[in-house]
């Protein structure tokens, strides 16, 4: 549950979200109270405190300002910004930079680097989320491909946007290789031993 994403929501949209939930057929469905395994409590508590201030509406004045707030709440860093350490905190100087590993890929780096996605153009960013394709190449779950392929061109447009204002980071990593241990971000993964 991506509550440290969502948390960031502005008041509004949160409150439209409540809005959506409310109009859903209603569905008796009882559950069981949830038991958190003792590292998930550990994590919880370690997360952010909750928000009590009022959140105001994002700054769309620009491309680039609206897809910052997209990508902020999509949770893109989430996975494309490698983490270490308990309770993990993502590594300085690797943001968007790829190398989170999950069981047969490892997230990419999304930054303009060469390493990175540098060789996308806004029309093969939009092809890519919106087929789950980069051109012969097939993008593979985890990355949640499926449910963003339902944002608007704009919204797409604008976290193109964004993304070409990240601070290019040299990475490489390269799912079509066998995963080998990687100096820069301390996990395996393709090309792991070129950085
Ligand atoms: C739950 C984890 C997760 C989240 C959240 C996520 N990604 Fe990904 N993403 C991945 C993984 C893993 C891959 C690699 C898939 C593969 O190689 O088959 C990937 C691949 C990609 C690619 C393809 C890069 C290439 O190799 O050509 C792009 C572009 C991308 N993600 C952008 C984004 C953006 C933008 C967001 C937020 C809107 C996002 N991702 C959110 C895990 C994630």
């Amino acid at each position: 549950m991506g509550y440290n994403h969502f948390r960031e929501l502005s008041d509004e949209d949160l409150a439209s979200v409540v809005v959506y939930l409310r109009s859903l057929e209603p569905v008796h469905n009882s559950l069981p109270k949830s038991v958190l395994p003792f590292w998930l409590q550990h994590v919880i508590q370690s997360l952010p405190e909750p928000i009590t201030a009022p959140v105001v509406p994002p700054d769309t004045s620009s491309p680039v300002k609206r897809g910052e707030y997209l990508v902020r709440i999509a949770g893109c860093s989430e996975c494309h910004t490698p983490e270490k350490g308990m309770p993990p905190h993502p590594i300085a100087g690797l943001s968007f930079a790829g190398g989170t590993t999950f069981d047969e890929v490892a997230s990419p780096n999304i930054t303009p680097d060469p390493s990175g996605i540098s060789y996308y153009d806004e029309a093969l960013f939009i092809e890519a989320m919106r087929t789950g394709r980069v051109k012969a190449r097939g993008i593979k779950l985890p990355m949640p491909w499926p449910i963003y392929k339902n944002m608007t061109d704009d919204d797409l447009r604008a976290v193109f946007a964004y993304l070409r204002t990240l601070k290019p980071v040299h990475h490489l990593v390269d799912n079509a290789a066998p995963p080998t241990q990687c100096k820069l971000c301390g996990q395996k993964h393709g090309f792991g031993n070129r950085n």
